[in-house]
């Protein structure tokens, strides 16, 4: 029999990198769907706070709740032997305060089991980035456009275009790398720009709109699987159509159940 995969983890992520390993990242918000992806040697599973838009039908990631977060992260661990399980820390739940932010992270990994958070923002949060890795929580780091900051950014833009950003961003990346995250996630960003901060650091980029430089790639899934299909982005790939074969299949139940021929003997107790 073959050996079960080794379970991924924060430094094995890492030596990925090293490694020119590619890293597969997805983002999952349940158990079925966790199970699947497991299954399929996705390494990382993030329970992204795009839930509050995807599945929660929410105008943005704003009003994610740390409750949700756990909900949906619990599940997702429930269904995961191999994969990292990353949670997405809400809007202001760790911004505030190092010891709110250390409580909240805190609450997360008890509750849910995941093997790491994911904090929006750079050189600003680095200090609570420190914080967090001192008392044994990993950190993901998450620049370019990052969602909680949309109404700032000004929409979903393309970040680091000019100069001024560009430096910002490579600073960001840095000073993330030196409070001890393990892996920065990169968004909507060029692809020069993404490709010279993943040469610049040891720890691994994770791109999502941000080409093919970067150490590894996130999607949302409902996006890329075609579920989604409300969302059509340049950037996103979709390598299924499962809202056409959801709307197929139900039409063809609805159509069965009114014309009788659902459910038949095969389908049904004789006694
Ligand atoms: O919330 C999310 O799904 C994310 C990804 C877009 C990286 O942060």
């Amino acid at each position: 029999m073959a050996d079960a995969p080794k379970p991924v983890t924060t430094l094995g992520v890492v030596a990925m990198k090293a490694k020119g390993e590619r890293i597969v990242m997805l983002t999952c918000y349940d158990a079925l769907f966790a199970r699947l992806l497991d299954a399929s040697g996705v390494d990382i599973l993030l329970v992204g706070d795009s839930v509050n838009e995807v599945l929660a039908g929410q105008p943005s990631t704003l009003s994610a709740t740390l409750d949700q977060m756990i909900y949906h992260t619990s599940m997702v661990r429930r269904g995961t032997q191999h994969a990292l399980v990353v949670c997405d820390m809400p809007f202001l739940t760790y911004q505030v305060s190092t010891e709110e932010a250390i409580r909240n992270a805190g609450r997360v990994m008890a509750k849910t089991g995941c093997h790491a958070v994911k904090l929006e923002g750079g050189r600003p949060i680095a200090a609570t980035v420190r914080a967090l890795v001192d008392v044994g929580i990993p950190v993901m780091g998450h620049l370019g456009l990052t969602p909680q900051s949309v109404h700032a950014l000004g929409g979903h833009r393309v970040q680091g275009r000019d100069d001024k950003s560009a430096a910002r961003l490579k600073d960001d990346a840095k000073a993330l790398e030196e409070a001890g995250a393990f892996a920065i996630v990169l968004e909507l960003l060029p692809t020069p720009l993404a490709a010279e901060v993943s040469k610049s650091l040891t720890i691994p980029t994770i791109g999502i709109g941000a080409g093919p430089g970067c150490d590894g790639q996130v999607l949302v899934l409902p996006d890329m699987l075609g579920l989604n299909d409300r969302f059509n982005a340049k950037f996103v790939k979709k390598y299924g159509d499962l809202a056409g074969q959801v709307r197929d299949a139900v039409t063809r139940f609805a159509g069965e159940v009114r014309s009788g021929k659902y459910p038949d003997a095969d389908h049904s107790f004789q006694q």
